[in-house]
């Protein structure tokens, strides 16, 4: 099986030992306590998965900077975006070794992680400014992700974790959230060797569909892992029950029985285009798939990257050496109306765009809004009626 990024086995950072998490848990409540950003809770669930593997905890400053500039920690580690415990206030962490991260998506803050101190550092306004653009490529404060970033705080809270709880995903998606322990060991079980990851934030529509399709014949894969994210989008986006209600009804439908597992993980989307493309795959390996499929404006948002961008990333500024997963790369895709099937773009290069059904995000959410059916060329029906019902039933 494809090796973990950075290690010969995986290391969640979830506390698994029953034993043990009911002696930290009581440990964590006379700690003090940090409530930390989404961002940050996020970064402990995907630890806590074993998703960033080899990484035992929070960044520094030397290691963010480092990171930010050239996708590498200071000892050489590689890494596409710093991971961070970003806050605003210290005043009651100071001469504390350790800390109860508590979590601000669930009722109460119950505690998520147990950290251990290793440095409490400021970051100036010019380092945040100089992450934020390396990560982002823009310092633009309408870009959800750096607006996110930016009001987190200043000051690095770095140093491992052992992390006691997946936050409110394991009991909101019991089906569909995985660590990355899960997925590894379920490919294992299936006795898969090629296998397909495939990213999404939103429902699939038939493109999506055909790309996991086209990418598992491309690449022979045994079978497809999509991996839908659970955490928190930016407004607009279709919430997470309702894109995992539609991509259960499509997969039970329209893919070959076992063919697909579909799963989630719970990661606040950064928004970040290439970089974010690159943690994509790190995460991929680290559960198991062999292969990463990146499309068009992978994990971008509105015109802050080229079309492609999250594909050329992997030829200009990742080395050959720095990941085992392989990238599928997609062309645009979209159902051809001369072919009467979805095809890849440069696979019809005698199309116009006349030739294709195109239909902007913006036109797709105005219909389902208004209860009328996408065509069939661009949703499956099955998949429409669900995003009506959800749209129709907003206020
Ligand atoms: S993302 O932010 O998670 O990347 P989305 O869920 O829309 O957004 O896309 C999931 C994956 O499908 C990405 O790799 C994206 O590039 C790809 N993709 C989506 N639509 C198309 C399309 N029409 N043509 C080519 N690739 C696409």
């Amino acid at each position: 099986m494809i090796k973990p990024h950075g290690s010969e086995t995986l290391n969640p950072l979830f506390v698994y030992d029953s034993d043990q998490h009911d002696t930290l848990k009581h440990v964590a409540e006379e700690l003090p306590s940090l409530l930390v950003s989404s961002a940050t809770a996020a970064n402990a669930v995907m630890m806590g998965g074993a998703y960033f593997n080899p990484l035992t905890g929070y960044m520094n400053k030397a290691d963010a900077l480092s990171v930010a500039e050239k996708m590498r920690t200071t000892s050489g580690l590689f890494f596409p975006v710093p991971v961070l415990n970003l806050t605003h206030d210290i005043s009651s962490l100071k001469g504390h070794h350790k800390l109860a991260l508590r979590d601000p998506n669930m009722e109460g803050h119950p505690v998520l992680a147990i950290q251990e101190v290793q440095a409490i550092e400021k970051l100036t306004r010019e380092e945040l400014h100089f992450i934020a653009e390396k990560v982002y490529r823009t310092l633009d404060e309408s870009h959800p992700g750096v607006k996110a970033f930016l009001s987190q705080g200043q000051y690095v809270v770095s140093g491992p974790i052992q992390v006691l709880s997946f936050s409110y995903f394991q009991e909101d998606f019991p089906d569909t959230f995985r660590t990355a322990v899960d997925i590894r060991n379920e490919i294992m079980e299936r006795g898969w060797n090629r296998v397909v990851a495939f990213q999404t934030r939103n429902p699939m529509h038939r493109a999506h569909e055909e790309l996991c399709k086209m990418a598992m014949e491309g690449v022979d894969a045994d079978g497809v892992v999509i991996h839908m994210l659970l955490g928190k989008l930016k407004p607009g986006d279709i919430p997470a029950p309702v894109r995992d209600a539609a991509i259960r009804k499509m997969v039970e439908i329209y893919f070959p029985p076992n063919s697909a597992m579909i799963t989630g993980y719970g990661f606040d989307m950064l928004y970040a285009g290439p970089r974010e493309a690159v943690l994509h795959a790190v995460f991929r390996q680290n559960m198991g798939a062999t292969h990463f499929i990146i499309g068009r404006d992978h994990a971008g948002v509105g015109d802050y990257y080229g079309a492609f961008d999250a594909q050329t990333i992997f030829d200009e500024e990742v080395p050959d050496d720095a990941l085992e997963i392989r990238i599928f790369r997609a062309d645009h895709t979209a159902f051809s109306k001369k072919l009467n099937r979805v095809v890849m773009m440069r696979d019809a290069p005698d199309h116009t765009k006349e030739d294709f059904v195109l239909l902007s995000g913006t036109k797709v959410r105005e219909m389902l809004g208004q209860g009328i059916a996408p065509p069939g060329e661009f949703s499956r029906p099955e998949v429409a009626k669900i995003l009506m019902d959800y749209y129709q039933a907003q206020p």
